[in-house]
């Protein structure tokens, strides 16, 4: 069959380099794709938010299954644009993405429904938000409602930070309409946890769970990132606590989904801390996470497309997934200057002598045949091993043979004493 990935990332790598190990795959297009993923597959200049482009895209080459990276297309409705075709596609529609893309939406859906997670309310209003403020004890969170590419969290310690931050929201609206609404929610303290799982509408699949590395720093310290690096399983997740997610917060959540009379289809990525009263929802986002889904498909032995049908056919609960016994470790090589800015178009040498690690690219492009950077992300090294140490120092070892003008990367990913 022929496969599309839409995105460009490392996640979009990670899925096109699983993809290409099925037995039922002959040819994948990605759009936009970048520079290691032009190995694996047909790079295609679409851009993301273009569904007109992929619809046309997939009608004339006969694509038999689209894949969607990105939250942005799940949220405008790309699944519901294609279903309409009848063209397969895997991802939630528009309203099931709401769950990422209004988080008012999914705080009234989690409160309505008695899901673990942290007392919040909601304001349309700046007046009544700063009132609110005022009031309330610190530190809050303060989130836009709409997408931010990532950038729309705030944890506020004080009145003067709260305001600081309402202001740009809501009267510089530097997130457009995505700031209308403001959330403010109650700080939750403990070890974050990313757990994904495939739904089919009724079935929950649940994947290897995972840890985001979120901050610049070692240590955890400086602003957050998209991810400075990742890895799976989650150390702190013991089987009881799984079976309490899942009990507890997953099979709920597919239950109160159904109730809505929402069709949720794809996988459904729970962001979770584990809190001294047990895990509860920080967020949801209606796709795989990136660099989750770096650490977590590697360790998949199941065939994906296998359970990509088997999820749009509602029938997750019949595939026996298989994960290999091991530890993965991804550590991500940022440009300098990231999460602010950074320069790009700085040449990537070395790769052509990694052997004992996956080059997941993120932001790299192909220019006179040479690799170079064109984005804050740019690579994901992960690897394999009978524990986190062993995956780790592979991951090291390897990222001493890469180079570019700039590079960072944090060093502590993966020492799980610290986390
Ligand atoms: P979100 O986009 O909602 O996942 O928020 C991004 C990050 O902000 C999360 O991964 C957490 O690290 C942090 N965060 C968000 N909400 C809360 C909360 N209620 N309490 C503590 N940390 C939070
Ligand atoms: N790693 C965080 C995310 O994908 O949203």
């Amino acid at each position: 069959m022929k496969v599309l990935v839409v995105g460009g990332g490392g996640r979009e790598h990670a899925l096109v380099h699983k993809l290409s190990q099925s037995p039922k795959v002959e040819k994948i297009y990605c759009a936009p794709g970048n520079a290691g993923i032009s190995y694996l597959a047909e790079c295609v200049d679409i851009k993301v938010g273009d569904i007109e482009k992929f619809k046309e895209f997939v009608i004339k080459n006969n694509i038999d299954l689209t894949v969607v990276g990105p939250e942005m297309p799940l949220v405008q409705g790309i699944v519901d644009e294609f279903e309409r075709k009848g063209l397969k596609i895997f991802g939630p529609n528009k309203k099931a993405a709401s769950i990422e893309g209004s988080k008012y939406f999914a705080k009234q859906f989690l409160s309505k429904y008695n899901i673990p997670t942290g007392r919040f309310k909601a304001f349309d209003k700046y007046q009544e938000a700063l009132k609110f403020l005022k009031e309330t004890w610190y530190p809050v969170v303060i989130k836009a409602d709409g997408l931010a590419q990532g950038k729309g969290v705030f944890i506020v310690k004080d009145f003067i930070e709260a305001k600081e931050v309402l202001d740009l929201v809501m009267k510089k609206r530097i997130f457009g309409t995505s700031g209308d609404i403001i959330v403010v929610e109650e700080m939750l303290f403990g070890k974050e946890a990313s757990v994904f799982a495939f739904v089919d509408g009724k079935n929950i699949l649940p994947m290897v769970t995972a840890m985001d590395y979120k901050k610049i720093y070692e240590k955890d310290e400086g602003p957050n990132t998209g991810g400075m690096g990742s890895i799976a399983p989650n150390p702190c997740i013991d089987k009881e606590t799984l079976d309490e997610i899942i009990e507890n917060i997953l099979k709920p959540v597919v239950k109160a989904l159904q109730k809505e009379g929402i069709v949720y289809k794809g996988v459904l990525y729970t962001g979770l801390m584990l809190t001294k009263e047990g895990p509860k929802v920080v967020e949801f986002n209606a796709r795989f996470g990136d660099p989750e889904t770096q650490v977590v498909l590697p360790l998949l032995k199941t065939d994906l497309v296998e359970i990509i049908e088997a999820t749009l056919e509602g029938k997750v609960d019949k595939v026996q997934i298989e994960w290999e016994d091991k530890k993965a470790v991804c550590a991500v090589i940022a440009s300098s200057g990231y999460p602010g800015e950074y320069k790009t178009g700085f040449e990537i040498k070395g790769l052509e002598n990694i052997k004992e690690a996956f080059v997941y690219h993120a932001g790299t492009t192909l220019k006179e045949g040479k690799i170079v950077t064109s984005g804050g992300r740019v690579l994901g090294i992960t690897a394999t091993g009978n524990s986190y140490e062993e995956a780790r120092e592979k991951v090291y070892r390897e990222i001493q043979k890469i180079n570019f003008e700039g590079m960072y990367y944090r060093k502590d990913i993966g020492i799980v004493s610290q986390v």
